[in-house]
């Protein structure tokens, strides 16, 4: 069996192997030049120096028409190797295969590599191969950012889903409202444990972190190099506390700034005064100011990513102060708007259309499709574990979604709550879509939600092995998807993993059979806890 991961839409193997070494040289149309660089790259690891480029190169990029963006064929003979794509993200993803058919990760001063003859056809399943990180509950660097792209690269990930504000810290510098990242980038505490009030702990350091413009626009080029695109996440109108913090003038009600912003977890009711359950803070959506605030921060924004997609969250809204505000009880009276959550859809739409002046599309999570004034364009992100209607309605009407859904793809969860065999077993139909309607499905993306997720250890031990089940999930036509094929691959893909320096989650937490040890309730008690089983096992001592 070959190693790969994704497997490919289409492989004919052949006997006999291509011999690499230092003395392979290649040929590149200019087509292919950012291609070739990485080729190179490739070969200065191996080989200690790049392979010469000539006319009768060994290796060959080749331009073919007839072959969709991000298709490649890749044809492996004794004597050459010949990649053929119509774009530089197909020759890429070329290159990653050929990267796993050679072992290239796991040589280790190699005089040869062997790898063997082939002819792959491959194209994606899914448009939309999502990868979403949260930096505002946790803050990570733009080098481990970058690492994280390497990684999404590896496994013909394209979108990085970047959830840049929410209640516990704003981390885009905006040259408007510097106050965003002064006062809305920092917190003085963070839970580290429980969920709302229930068993809480706190860490007593604060933490904070923001980035620039110039290092987005580096970021964004980065990702770009490697296929993917960047879509930014500006969470409105609730989880706005952070914003609230350093301008509380957007909130309906101006309250102490300091409260917003203690929690990396959930904030507690009571620090907000509250009786109900309005546990997140949403804006104003009565108030001229908040609109004006929202456009000047779509428009710094949308200069910075190029991408057709704009995320606007829209998740979790609660409508307790929209009721008693008079602001937004006069905006309902103006407009016509029954519900609060008409409201909602009315300011949903603003946006939406604003976002379209600049060529963008709104992306939300289902809540927003629960607005009956919903504008049809937007893309909904299918993400809650119980059934959506609204979800549902929407794509029978025509409209496109992003599937999330919970069970699969929340990997902030435990290993044994959302398993490898869920997310590599999903289906569009779990999310109630009918076979004729898989074509507004742009695709499906896994979350890594950072409340307790601190430090990069972590990350990388809730993202794999189960990345592996994304890409495969996301890429490989559905009839040639087999998880017990996939098991079989694990302990090879896991040491690749090792030696790219991944702390993955070893086979004794991620194939078994749990039973009681890890629930919800304990989990959210001990997140820490399945790292440390997994050191653990790792180390043989469990
Ligand atoms: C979400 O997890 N609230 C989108
Ligand atoms: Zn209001």
């Amino acid at each position: 069996m070959l190693q790969l991961i994704p497997m490919p839409a289409e492989i004919q193997r052949y006997s006999g192997v291509f011999s690499m070494t230092a003395d392979t040289s290649y040929t590149a149309e200019s087509h292919f030049s950012e291609a070739a660089e990485f080729l190179e790259s490739y070969f200065k690891k191996l080989f200690g120096t790049a392979p010469e480029e000539k006319e009768t190169g060994d290796i060959k990029f080749f331009y073919a028409e007839n072959l969709a963006k991000e298709a490649y064929r890749l044809s492996i003979s004794a004597n050459r190797i010949q990649i053929e794509a119509s774009a530089p993200t197909g020759a890429l993803y070329a290159l990653q295969t050929l990267r796993q058919l050679g072992d290239f990760d796991l040589q280790e001063n190699p005089e040869e590599i062997q790898i063997p003859c082939v002819e792959i056809v491959d194209y994606p399943r899914y448009s939309w191969r999502g990868q979403m990180l949260d930096c505002s509950r946790h803050f990570f660097s733009t080098e481990e950012i970058k690492r994280l792209l390497d990684l999404m690269l590896y496994h013909k990930l394209n979108v990085f889903h970047w959830h840049l504000t929410d209640d516990q810290g704003w981390r885009m510098e905006s040259k408007k409202y510097p106050l965003l990242t002064e006062i809305g980038s920092k917190r003085k505490n963070t839970q580290q444990t429980g969920w709302m009030e229930l068993n809480y702990k706190l860490e007593g350091k604060p933490h904070e972190g923001f980035y620039t413009q110039e290092e987005i626009r580096d970021i964004v080029a980065y990702a770009a190099k490697r296929g993917i695109m960047v879509v930014p996440e500006i969470d409105m109108p609730a989880h706005f506390a952070a914003a609230e913090a350093a301008y509380p003038y957007l909130a309906c009600r101006e309250m102490k700034s300091e409260v917003f912003w203690w929690y990396s977890g959930i904030v507690p009711h009571t620090e907000l005064g509250y009786k109900d359950s309005s546990w997140n803070r949403p804006a104003c959506l009565g108030k001229e100011s908040t609109y004006t605030f929202i456009f000047d921060i779509l428009d710094e924004v949308c200069e910075l990513f190029p991408a057709p997609y704009f995320h606007i969250g829209g998740d979790e809204s609660p409508t307790a102060e929209w009721k008693k505000c008079p602001h937004c009880q006069k905006k309902m009276q103006e407009e016509h708007l029954e519900t609060p959550r008409e409201l909602q859809g009315y300011f949903t739409n603003c946006v939406g259309k604003y976002l379209k002046t600049k060529g963008k599309s709104l992306i939300g999570w289902n809540e927003v499709l629960d607005s009956p004034n919903i504008d049809r364009s937007v893309v909904g992100q299918y993400w809650t574990s119980k059934r959506s209607k609204a979800a549902e309605r929407h794509i029978k009407k025509g409209g496109k979604l992003i599937l999330s859904r919970h069970n699969a793809f929340y990997f902030d969860f435990p290993h044994s709550k959302v398993q490898l065999k869920n997310t590599y077993t999903f289906d569009p139909k779990m999310c109630h879509i009918q076979k004729n309607r898989e074509n507004q499905v742009l695709g499906v993306e896994a979350e890594l939600w950072t409340e307790f997720v601190a430090d990069r250890r972590k990350l990388d031990f809730n993202l794999f092995p189960r990345m592996g089940a994304v890409s495969e999930n996301a890429w490989t036509p559905k009839q040639k998807c087999s998880f017990r094929s996939f098991q079989k691959r694990l302990p090879h893909y896991e040491a690749v993993l090792q030696k790219l320096g991944v702390n993955y989650a070893p086979e004794k937490i991620t194939l078994k059979n749990h039973n009681v040890k890890y629930t919800h309730a304990f989990y959210f008690k001990n997140p820490y806890l399945e790292v440390e089983d997994g050191e653990a096992a790792k180390r043989g001592t469990k």
